[in-house]
């Protein structure tokens, strides 16, 4: 994105919990241990209205919003009206952070270039749900988090950055969740603050970051490399 003076405009999606939503505003407050995130939540938006994270949102002073789904007829009528939303704040970024919805084509399309999911898998590694308990059943030594651009192919946008995290032997899908949810708070705001600063765009379908084009897992993090 172009730089200004201003800091970048966020509006933040969100399902349920909001444990990554709340990584984003700590991250914007100050450093909140993967360094600081230039930009202000302009707004976050749940399409459940009992989703923990529009009180964190609260708390925090950060306008929230409840589009329900289950108000509109079809897929195609909620995600006009919810673009509609998300446009009426202007973003420079609009981020997925647990937002439980398949998008279609048009919604991703009015926002392509500067829409970012966080996903818990290595991807291309399962894409869609319970990949925990894919990863477990696979019995994989690894797990983990990436974050991507989004296309309207679900959870296959070019990937930006993805975080590993070591599966043990008593894990089960709830213990491994919240141990891949420790990097998500970390990686999650860090991309965030690549785009916000220009060193990251979306350009012919390819993420590049300082004019790299990262491959097809993305950066792969380390804590010297989060800045
Ligand atoms: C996170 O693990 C996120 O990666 C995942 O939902 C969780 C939301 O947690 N997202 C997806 O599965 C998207 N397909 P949170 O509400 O505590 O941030």
């Amino acid at each position: 994105m172009a730089v200004t003076n201003q800091p970048a405009r966020l509006v933040v999606l969100i399902s349920g919990g909001g444990s990554n939503l709340q990584s984003f505003i700590d991250a914007c407050g100050g450093d909140n241990g993967t360094g600081r995130l230039d930009a202000k939540i302009a707004a976050v938006i749940s399409n459940k209205p009992d989703a923990k994270g529009l009180e964190r949102a609260s708390q925090a002073g950060i306008l929230n919003i409840m589009v329900d789904h289950r108000a509109f007829d079809s897929r195609e009528e909620f995600d006009a009206n919810l673009g509609d939303v998300i446009e009426s704040f202007d973003p420079d970024l609009v981020i997925l952070a647990g937002f439980m919805r398949i998008l279609t084509t048009d919604f991703v399309n009015r926002f392509i270039g500067k829409l970012i999911n966080i996903h818990p898998s290595l991807l291309p590694a399962y894409p869609g749900l319970h990949t925990h308990q894919r990863a477990l059943d696979a019995g994989d030594a690894e797990a983990g988090a990436t974050v991507h651009f989004v296309t309207p192919e679900l959870d296959g946008g070019p990937a930006i950055l993805q975080a590993k995290v070591p599966i043990l032997a008593d894990d089960n899908a709830t213990s491994l969740a919240a141990r891949v949810l420790t990097v998500e708070h970390k990686i999650y705001p860090a991309v965030a603050q690549w785009f916000c600063s220009g060193r990251l765009q979306m350009t012919n379908g390819q993420a590049i970051l300082d004019n790299e084009i990262l491959g097809q897992t993305g950066r792969a993090f380390s804590q010297d490399n989060e800045r």
